[in-house]
């Protein structure tokens, strides 16, 4: 790797790594070089500088968008004016050196334009807490002098880039500027000296705003408004997500996260709280993310959670007209349409906050930058007055067509995009192939099983906490129960999708039956399930976006054979449990299906235990061709896989099957004794 490179790349992932200096995906930093262009054998001038997207911290070269310096620099010579700016972002496609590489970002100009071989452009929330104070400009003469300069808000793009250049010119002393309304940018002539200046312009205002902050920035305590115990606040947040999704979900179905750090109940405890939440946002990058402004419960923490429901749907009835206005009150007539008028932060005194996405990363993000939004406010507040970009530069960026491409280009989202399943007894076997195919699918899913760190390991394995959370339930314990399906709309803000696999067998005849076997395979399955469908059911009718429950029952549910009174016995039940759900929660839009597999050996721990040498002694086969055995025994003679069982559950589960309830579908290679009728 080209050196210029390595240095950029070291000294972006260092700046990155540490969230004071940027928020997640924020800002970029560039390198100017030479290197060889293969064109002419001759040395050329290029500039190395973060693409659109992606993050400091994991900032690897093919982040890196690679122009040629003199072509960039030329197009200052055609730029028609800031009215048109917008062009120059596909005029940068002229000026790349080679194919690949990231899309050249927005902020292509401002690298290019400053004349010094090494620029850092972030986001700290020291930074932007001076560059959103009302009196940033004269704050910034009094801490920086003439090294750190103020540049008015302006909207990232070419203009910004000229004006930035034309203060480096005109102040000679400069390292750097606070960017009104939105950042820092800094350079120097070599990597270390453009990351120290950054650095120091960072430090120096956080040291600066921690030295002269007023106390209590945020005004004083608000009476109710102290955070409740921890216990009592993960209850309440876990009574409340699932209204509070349907909220976030009214245009389109989100993915929720949920967050109650010390940031977060401080400020929702403070009295000004509510006038600072309705000023908004001001960094580009944190609005666009967590909406113009969130919404805020306007009830103490003690309220009971039927009045802070029906609050809510009034403030969210609100919300909605308020956003309206806001787009009709800015829009032209080429604006892109309205992206949906649900917040994305909602706010609740005491509990903490809820932020939504497309995807669970989405949401995450989101509430970490309603997080910068608050430490830039008490920074801000702190040593002046908290005071944004306007509203109408706001709408600017939001529905900005630039922005408007960005989200057209996205990839179409996949089947189960937005949806959490969560699957019990999936640390192994066929639930374990269930949850995996569901998360491929685009679910998040929450592996419910006895043991905790086979749950976690499974979840691991599938993906990150994002993808997949692994909890221990016992499906026979109602409270184990209630509190796995609390962590799932904690994790992931609501519950679409339920899996009632957990399962065990215990092969005997009827007088070898114990009143405990009978009773532990009935308290697993039948009694598990209910519970589990009972629990899940509630969230579903509360969010009101519909849902499955989809049982993994057995063709054993149907089909009498010798040996196996109590565990066929209780599939029945589970069997009926789907047809008297079906018809009970169909007024809910939830669907309930079930599934009957045979047979499946391998990957299942049920035949591992045991089960399967007794089958394979009762039918004269060795144990490890049992499998092969049942494959015989079918129509189709194939062996069926957890796989085969998983491919079932996502089918009940997608848009295909959308208008069937009540169904079991047999996946057993065909069995006609377990026909259907
Ligand atoms: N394997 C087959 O041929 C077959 C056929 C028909 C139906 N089924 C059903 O499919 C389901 C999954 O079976 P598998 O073959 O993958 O078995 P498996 O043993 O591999 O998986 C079952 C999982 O359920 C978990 N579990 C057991 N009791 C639990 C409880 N009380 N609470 C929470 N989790 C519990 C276990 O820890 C295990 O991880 C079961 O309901 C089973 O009856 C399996
Ligand atoms: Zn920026």
């Amino acid at each position: 790797m080209n050196q210029t490179v390595a240095d950029l790349i070291g000294r972006s992932n260092r700046l990155g790594a540490d969230p004071k200096n940027t928020n997640y995906a924020g800002g970029n930093t560039s390198a100017k070089g030479t290197a060889t262009d293969p064109v002419t054998g001759q040395e050329v001038e290029l500039l190395w500088v973060k693409g659109s997207g992606g993050d400091l911290g994991t900032l690897a070269e093919k982040g890196l968008a690679v122009l040629r310096l003199d072509r960039v620099r030329a197009l200052a010579d055609v730029y028609p004016g800031v009215e048109q700016e917008d062009a120059m972002v596909a005029a940068f496609d002229y000026c790349l050196h080679g194919k690949g590489g990231a899309a050249p970002s927005i902020d292509t100009a401002m690298h290019a334009l400053v004349d010094a071989a090494h620029v850092d452009h972030l986001h700290p929330d020291a930074g932007i807490a001076l560059a959103t104070a009302a009196d940033g400009e004269a704050l910034t003469r009094e801490i920086f002098g003439d090294t750190v300069v103020w540049v008015p808000w302006r909207r990232p793009g070419f203009q910004l880039g000229l004006d930035i250049a034309a203060i480096q010119a005109t102040h000679p002393d400069a390292v750097g500027c606070i960017l009104g309304g939105h950042g820092i940018t800094a350079w120097g002539a070599t990597s270390a000296e453009a990351e120290q200046r950054s650095l120091a312009i960072i430090d120096t205002a956080a040291a600066w705003i921690t030295e002269h902050s007023r106390p209590e920035p945020f005004g004083p305590a608000l009476p109710g408004h102290a955070a409740l115990p921890e216990a009592e606040r993960r209850a309440k947040a876990a009574a409340l997500a699932p209204a509070l999704r349907a909220i976030a979900s009214h245009d389109r179905p989100v993915v929720g996260h949920f967050t109650d750090s010390d940031v977060v109940l401080d400020f929702l405890a403070a009295a000004e709280h509510p006038r600072l939440a309705a000023l908004g946002t001001s960094c580009p990058d944190h609005f666009l993310r967590t909406k113009v402004k969130p919404l805020v419960l306007d009830l103490p923490a003690d309220a009971p959670v039927e009045d802070q429901i029906a609050r809510a749907g009034e403030l969210h009835a609100a919300y909605r007209e308020d956003y309206q206005a806001y787009y009709d009150r800015h829009a032209t007539p080429d604006s892109p349409a309205i992206r949906g008028a649900d917040p994305s932060i909602v706010l609740v005194p005491g509990v903490g906050m809820f932020s939504y996405g497309k995807d669970k990363q989405t949401a995450r993000v989101a509430g970490e930058f309603y997080v910068n939004a608050i430490n830039v406010m008490r920074g801000a507040e702190g040593i002046s007055r908290y005071a944004p970009i306007d509203e109408a530069e706001k709408f600017r960026i939001e529905y900005w067509a630039l922005e408007e491409a960005k989200l057209q280009r996205m990839p179409a989202p996949k089947p189960l995009a937005t949806r959490i399943a969560l699957v019990t007894g999936a640390a192994s076997g066929i639930g374990k192939a269930i949850a995996t195919r569901l998360a491929a699918e685009g679910a998040c899913v929450v592996i419910a099983d006895l043991d905790a760190e086979k749950a976690r390991a499974a979840a691991a394995e599938i993906g990150s906490t994002d993808v997949a959370l692994g909890v221990a339930a016992d499906v026979t314990d109602e409270a184990a129960v209630q509190a796995a399906v609390d962590a799932c709309v904690l994790a992931f803000g609501g519950l679409d999708l339920v899996v009632n696999n957990a399962g065990l067998s215990l092969s005997k005849s009827l007088l070898d039956t114990t009143v405990a076997d009978w009773e532990l395979q009935h308290a697993v399955m039948a009694k598990g399930s209910f519970l589990v469908s009972r629990a899940a059911a509630k969230v579903l009718i509360e969010q009101g976006l519909g849902g499955d429950v989809v049982y993994i029952s057995s063709k054993n549910s149907v089909f009498a054979g010798p040996n196996n009174i109590a565990y066929s016995a209780t599939k029945a039940d589970q069997g009926h449990q789907v047809r008297l759900l079906a018809a009970e929660l169909g007024e809910h839009g939830v669907k309930v299906n079930g599934i009957n597999p045979d047979g499946v050996v391998r990957g299942s721990g049920i035949f591992a235990g045991g089960w399967g040498a007794k089958r394979a002694a009762v039918y004269g086969v060795p144990e490890e061709e049992l499998g092969a055995y049942y494959a015989q025994r079918t129509l189709l003679k194939r062996e069926v896989l957890p796989e085969h069982v998983a491919n079932a559950v996502f089918v009940l589960c997608s848009s295909d099957l959308s208008h069937t309830t009540g169904l079991h579908v047999p996946v057993d290679a065909g069995v006609a004794a377990a026909f259907l009728r």
